[in-house]
């Protein structure tokens, strides 16, 4: 397992329940990642290194966790050896590596995205800024761990935006390039699919929470919560989003030569124009893993291997439990600006005894005393039920239940769907 943060923890959980019998290891683990595997002391950016000592030890699979590894071609390095990797190569990984290739592939495609503009040029980028208004969108086209869109309500702020990136090159290399797009209103909805690069399966829907506060305000993390099953989901919304986005997009990656074999995470947004697609990640979403996975009933490591040894998911299907899953993420006070780190972290035992609850770490460390926290998303408390109401009540149980100094969680993970059962609304 190439990656040490939550997601990773998760991925390393559902394999070895997959396959109780394999070994495992996994780059400068986690906490909760070095319970379950074996520590390579290489860092997960390191890909050559990475290549040599899977070849070394002749790994059976490689499952790439992270994007910035499989923008820099950790698969393509894993593939030159023969070796069995999980992930797309970096050609594809462009999909999420450079925004304005993903944006000119799903123009090409006719695939439904926000009408958009790319520039290098500071003052063209202000002219057409001008001539759009507010609100607007200005994205970093290149990757920026999650910081580099910015949704402006004045034109002033997307001015500024703009300045930023062109002129005093905030977000460095990855803001040479900017992409202004037009500003979409709706739900937001996370769907990944497993692809051999022409066929995929759908994985569980799930709605990711990314701004800080309560009630969807303040500052854009990486995510503080996701919920899954989305009751705005249902299958003609599916194939829509299949015949018009997944395939077309599927397809214009393949004869471009890049064919995507890897997870495809679709980040959509439901307009009242029907879905039209935010962004495209080459990787499983964080913390959209915590909430799915532990509702996934069949293996994940069938269709893993399958991908990664070049077969066809054609004959595959997930299946899932029913009910839902909440996840809740603890973070470090401060977060997403600065925190403090090597707070030690109390987990009571009896969370671990509870079938329903499950605790995904993400920045901890094992130190000479116990579990310290090491980032600013510290862990994700998963909570099962039959209905998300009862998973919502796991969530938040261990949630309290968790201990550290400083930590901060949102205590309203999957509010819409419950803001949306209240008003008898789909
Ligand atoms: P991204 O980095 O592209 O995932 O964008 C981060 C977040 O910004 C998304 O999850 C949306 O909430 C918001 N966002 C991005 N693009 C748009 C857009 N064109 N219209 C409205 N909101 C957007
Ligand atoms: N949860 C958003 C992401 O993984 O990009």
């Amino acid at each position: 397992m190439v990656g040490n943060g939550g997601r990773e923890h998760t991925l390393l959980w559902k394999l070895k329940a997959d396959s109780p019998s394999a070994e495992f290891f996994a780059t400068q683990p986690n906490g909760g990642m070095a319970a379950l595997a074996e520590g390579v002391e290489i860092a997960p950016g390191d890909t050559e290194a990475l290549a040599g000592w899977a070849a070394a030890r002749s790994i059976d699979l490689t499952v790439v966790g992270p994007e910035a590894p499989l923008a820099a071609g950790i698969a393509d390095r894993f593939r030159n050896k023969g070796l069995p990797v999980f992930g797309p190569s970096a050609a594809a990984a462009r999909i999420e590596s450079s925004k304005s290739y993903a944006k000119e592939l799903m123009r090409g495609a006719g695939v439904p995205t926000a009408d958009f503009r790319v520039f290098r040029e500071l003052a063209a980028a202000q002219d057409y800024i001008r001539e759009q208004g507010a609100p607007i969108v200005i994205k970093a086209s290149g990757l920026a761990a999650g910081k580099g869109a910015i949704v402006c309500d004045r034109e002033e702020e997307a001015l500024q935006a703009v300045r930023e990136m062109l002129e005093d090159f905030r977000f460095g290399e990855a803001g040479r390039e900017v992409v202004v797009e037009e500003c979409m209103r709706g739900e937001e909805l996370s769907v990944f699919v497993l692809t051999d690069g022409r066929e995929f399966l759908t994985l569980l829907p799930s709605q990711d929470h990314k701004r800080v506060g309560e009630g969807d305000t303040g500052p854009n993390t990486g995510g503080l919560g996701a919920y899954a099953p989305v009751s705005l989901v249902n299958p003609g919304l599916m194939q829509e989003v299949e015949e018009r986005v997944l395939l077309p997009t599927l397809r214009a990656l393949e004869s471009d030569g890049s064919a995507f074999q890897g997870l495809l995470y679709a980040g959509l947004m439901l307009t009242h124009e029907g879905p039209k697609v935010v962004e495209f990640n080459c990787r499983f979403g964080d913390p959209e893993t915590q909430a799915i996975l532990p509702l996934l009933a069949s293996s994940l490591l069938e269709p893993m291997a399958t991908i990664a040894e070049g077969g066809s998911v054609s004959d595959l299907t997930a299946r899932w439990h029913s009910g839902g899953a909440v996840t809740t993420v603890l973070a470090s006070q401060g977060y997403p600006g600065s925190y403090e780190k090597g707070k030690p972290i109390h987990l009571p035992p009896s969370l671990a005894d509870d079938p329903n609850l499950f605790v995904f770490q993400a920045g901890t460390r094992s130190s000479g005393d116990g579990l310290v926290t090491s980032g600013g998303r510290v862990l994700a408390v998963t909570g099962i039920g039959d209905s998300l109401a009862d998973a919502s009540r796991k969530s938040l149980v261990g949630a309290d239940a968790v201990e550290f100094e400083g930590k901060y969680f949102r205590t309203d993970i999957g509010w819409r769907e419950f803001a949306r059962d209240e008003a008898g609304r789909p």
